[in-house]
């Protein structure tokens, strides 16, 4: 399985930026074995795809999605409107629409499903706040969370499911989850994921996320259960994020 990076924006760049990001990151020498992605905000989904045309790296992905196809859901995006312009991934779930609009593990786990049944890998975040690591209940609460995402999803299929492991006070803090800590609860994620999709388990990739910049990818890429990263505030530049691919596998 390639490991996977993706560029997660958050809420940065319109269509003008969006553009130029692509642009000056399609002149960056890539690193073949990996697969790349960018998060982009909606409105900047039809800019990124024009800027790329038919060019496959970077991958785009979106950063939220609907459970339903259409109807009335004022201000919502369905899985078909992103495939639209070609969207491979979304992020569903992040910490922070968790956090300032309310997203609960239930509305994750339906639009984790919807974005798989329309071909969409999902990227579905969990993380335990600063709190819960200090009670030690880091595992329990990502176990919880993975169960309830993954409880409307299939793994098989052109769409495999991803996961991203963002422990909250590592976003965007400087401050990164250990890579001892960080391998433990890839561990568990791997093994709840086993327990609930059987065989289906072995296509899921296991990301980490929070506070990953250029100094220490190597490091999460080289430990052990981690399938890539989820990379906010270090991919904004994009020549910047261009050296974090590569350093992410050093030659
Ligand atoms: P960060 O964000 O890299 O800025 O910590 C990661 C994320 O929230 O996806």
């Amino acid at each position: 399985m390639k490991k996977l990076l993706i560029a997660n924006w958050k809420m940065h760049y319109g269509p003008i930026k969006a553009g130029a990001w692509i642009r000056a990151f399609r002149r960056e020498r890539l690193p073949k074995e990996l697969d790349i992605a960018v998060a982009v905000p909606f409105v900047s989904l039809a800019a990124a795809r024009s800027s790329l045309g038919r060019a496959s790296i970077p991958a785009l992905a979106a950063q939220d999605v609907f459970w339903n196809e259409e109807g009335a859901f004022t201000g919502e995006i369905s899985p078909g409107m992103l495939l639209e312009f070609g969207t491979e991934y979304c992020i569903v779930g992040h910490s922070e629409r968790r956090q300032y609009l309310g997203e609960t593990d239930e509305m994750v786990s339906k639009k984790a499903a919807a974005a798989q049944r329309s071909g969409i890998s999902p990227v579905i975040c969990v993380g335990e706040t600063k709190i819960q690591r200090a009670r030690g209940e880091a595992s329990k609460t990502v176990r919880s969370q993975i169960t309830a995402a993954v409880s409307q999803s299939k793994s098989e299929g052109k769409a495999p499911l991803v996961i991203a492991y963002e422990p909250l006070w590592a976003i965007g803090s400087g401050k990164s989850c250990s890579p001892q800590d960080t391998k433990e609860m890839h561990t568990i994620i791997r093994s709840v994921l086993e327990k609930k999709l059987g065989k289906a388990a072995s296509a899921v990739r296991i990301l980490y996320g929070g506070s990953v910049d250029v100094r220490n990818v190597a490091e999460y890429m080289t430990t052990t259960g981690v399938d890539g990263a989820l990379i906010g505030g270090a991919s904004l530049d994009p020549r910047n994020f261009g050296l974090l691919c590569r350093a992410a596998l050093p030659a």
